[in-house]
């Protein structure tokens, strides 16, 4: 229906002006001081005397899409609206009144509730279409996903209220997937012909490329993403009018967010393992030195720090798993379950399953077995979110322990430059900002996975259209967690060691008090008592003020006569890191067997 050059698009009052080639645009919804500067901008280019109007013509046009999507050069006239009294210009008002009259009143629509706002109209030498993917019509929106029971479409505001193409665009390449795969089975049980099938395939590579160049128009007063590519597809083909047979948004919405899951899942686990590799080179490259290990972040015993860096490559193992575990049960096929309760047309799920690489690991289809549950279902979205809630808590707390390294107080690590900021009062400040903000990034991560359990919590079946809030919360999710870990891996990769400032701390002499008291279990004292011992001897040092290692057979003999000469060699570091010889010690042997495993597994 491409329109030719010249049409006039009203803005005004009416709401819809001969055929549908023509839309009539809305009426002031911005004050004046609330517009884009790019609107001001588009207006400079007219004559000085007609810039109010141009202005006051964009206060009015509600733009959801870039402003860029506006090509000045294509607004070149204004008119008044058919019927106006006065004629040209002669209702405009200057932006100074407009922003005087309708303050205080709501914020769309005005114009009945204030007949004297102005209206105008602006001539587009474009095609309506492209105007359409602009503006936002007035009153009430085009009819959309209605059937012939409505009259009208939805009110303006409800459907800038209820639409969802702002973000559930990014859809698009499983939406098209899914369509594609339902319209093959569609032609093999005889719904399509093959030259059908064939017409809407190069119709969505058609749309594909558009999208993928920039050039395709998302069109809120569609509402969504299936509704947009549908309708472009069938004002392409006829044959778009029968791909929605036997499906509904709600099965495919389903299948598009589980499509989209696995995607990003596999980005992910990928992510994962740049960063695993990461916290690996890190210890593998300082694979002497030793650091105390804490807890209640009081020294405790000393660990080397490839193996406090391996725990983090353990626990993101876990989370690694985990979203392996949940891309499984994500793995079935929700097409076929329609609205909520299948279809009467003899539909082949498992083709389509199988189309769409919904197969176990034997290449058997996984279809869901209850259409009810299938369309109500979002376990996928909670799981996906509860794994990276947990995924962000671990990167959280890995962002802790390098945000004490690199404290003065620590000084165990250098983060480079290019992953710091500086103050800008203190000149001497470098701060571990991108550590922070994965710290602090975690807390929307956890209230993503909040807002999911409590969207579903009071839902009854089936669908619902709350469930339409799914999808901010997975996606920030997604970009959330994959940038913090991405942005992990390479902070670390721009790190170094301080390995004397390490060696210092892992000298302290009380790191090894326990390793005085396993000499005297090995001397065949229990170790209730070698631990009171222990302490005694600890409390012996601080009173005669020397460090733990110094004190002399005499002194340790006087406290408890098992101690021995040798006694005196616990606190040799070297051999101290080599006694930890057990499964999952940080011992100098059982570290590097550690690291060798790792290095392998992450090759
Ligand atoms: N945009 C909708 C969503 O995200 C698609 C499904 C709409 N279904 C419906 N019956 N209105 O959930």
């Amino acid at each position: 229906m491409p329109v030719g050059a010249g049409r006039e698009i009203g803005v005004g009052q009416s709401q819809q002006r001969g055929s549908g080639t023509e839309a009539f645009l809305l009426q002031m919804h911005k004050r004046p001081g609330e517009l884009d500067e790019s609107f001001v901008e588009i207006a400079r280019r007219f004559p000085a005397n007609r810039q109010p109007e141009i202005l006051q013509y964009f206060v009015g046009l509600e733009v959801k899409l870039p402003v860029e999507a506006i090509e000045p050069r294509e607004v070149t006239r204004v008119l008044p609206l058919p019927g106006e009294r006065g004629g040209e210009g002669n209702n405009l008002r200057g932006l100074g009144t407009h922003a005087a009259e309708s303050s205080g009143s709501p914020a769309r629509d005005n114009t009945h509730q204030n007949p004297a706002a102005p209206s105008f109209a602006v001539t587009f030498p474009c095609p309506v279409a492209r105007l359409r993917a602009m503006q936002r019509p007035s009153r009430q929106s085009s009819i959309v996903a209605r059937s012939g029971r409505f009259a009208s479409g939805p009110a303006a505001e409800v459907a800038a209220f209820s639409e969802s193409i702002s973000f559930d665009w990014r859809l698009w390449r499983q939406d098209i997937a899914g369509s594609l795969a339902h319209a093959t089975m569609l032609q093999k049980i005889g719904i399509l012909t093959a030259a059908e099938l064939k017409s809407i395939q190069t119709g969505f590579a058609e749309i594909a490329t558009e999208i993928e160049a920039g050039k395709f128009r998302w069109k809120p007063e569609l509402e969504d993403v299936h509704m947009n590519l549908e309708a472009e597809l069938t004002h392409r083909v006829p044959a778009g009018a029968r791909l929605h047979t036997g499906r509904s948004r709600n099965d495919q919405v389903a299948l598009d967010i589980r499509l989209w899951l696995r995607d990003e899942t596999t980005a992910l686990q990928t992510d994962l393992r740049t960063l695993q590799r990461s916290l690996l080179k890190l210890g593998a490259a300082n694979a002497t030195v030793v650091i105390p290990g804490y807890t209640h972040l009081q020294r405790a015993q000393p660990v080397y720090l490839a193996h406090h860096l391996l725990a983090y490559v353990e626990m993101l193992d876990r989370d690694h798993g985990r979203l392996a575990d949940a891309a499984a049960r994500a793995n079935v096929c929700p097409l076929g379950a329609g609205a909520l309760a299948g279809s009467t047309l003899p539909l082949d799920r498992e083709l389509v399953a199988k189309l769409l690489g919904f197969v176990d690991a034997k290449g058997r289809p996984q279809v869901t077995q209850n259409s009810m549950d299938a369309v109500s279902d979002r376990d996928f979205a909670v799981e996906f979110c509860a794994t990276a809630a947990l995924l962000a808590v671990h990167l959280s707390r890995l962002a802790e322990d390098v945000i004490l390294w690199a404290s003065s107080e620590f000084n165990f690590i250098r983060i480079a430059d290019a992953y710091t900021t500086g103050s800008s009062l203190m000149p001497q400040k470098k701060n571990p900002d991108v550590a922070e903000l994965t710290r602090g990034k975690s807390a929307r991560v956890i209230g993503n996975l909040m807002s999911l359990l409590t969207l579903l919590k009071g839902l009854p079946m089936t669908y619902n259209r709350d469930l339409q809030e799914d999808k901010e919360r997975l996606f920030d999710t997604a970009d959330t967690v994959r940038a913090c870990v991405r942005l992990m891996a390479a902070m670390l990769a721009h790190t170094t060691v301080n390995a004397p400032a390490c060696a210092a701390a892992a000298s302290d002499p009380l790191l090894l008090a326990t390793d005085l008291a396993d000499y005297l279990v090995r001397r065949g004292m229990a170790f209730r008592e070698a631990h009171h011992v222990v302490g005694a001897v600890v409390a012996l040092a601080e009173g005669l003020g020397k460090p733990l290692d110094q004190l002399s057979l005499v002194e340790l003999q006087a406290v408890n006569p098992a101690f021995a000469p040798d006694a005196a060699d616990i606190f040799n570091l070297g051999k101290a890191m080599a006694r930890r010889a057990i499964t999952g010690a940080p011992g100098t042997k059982e570290v590097q067997r550690q690291l060798a495993k790792w290095r392998k597994l992450l090759r």
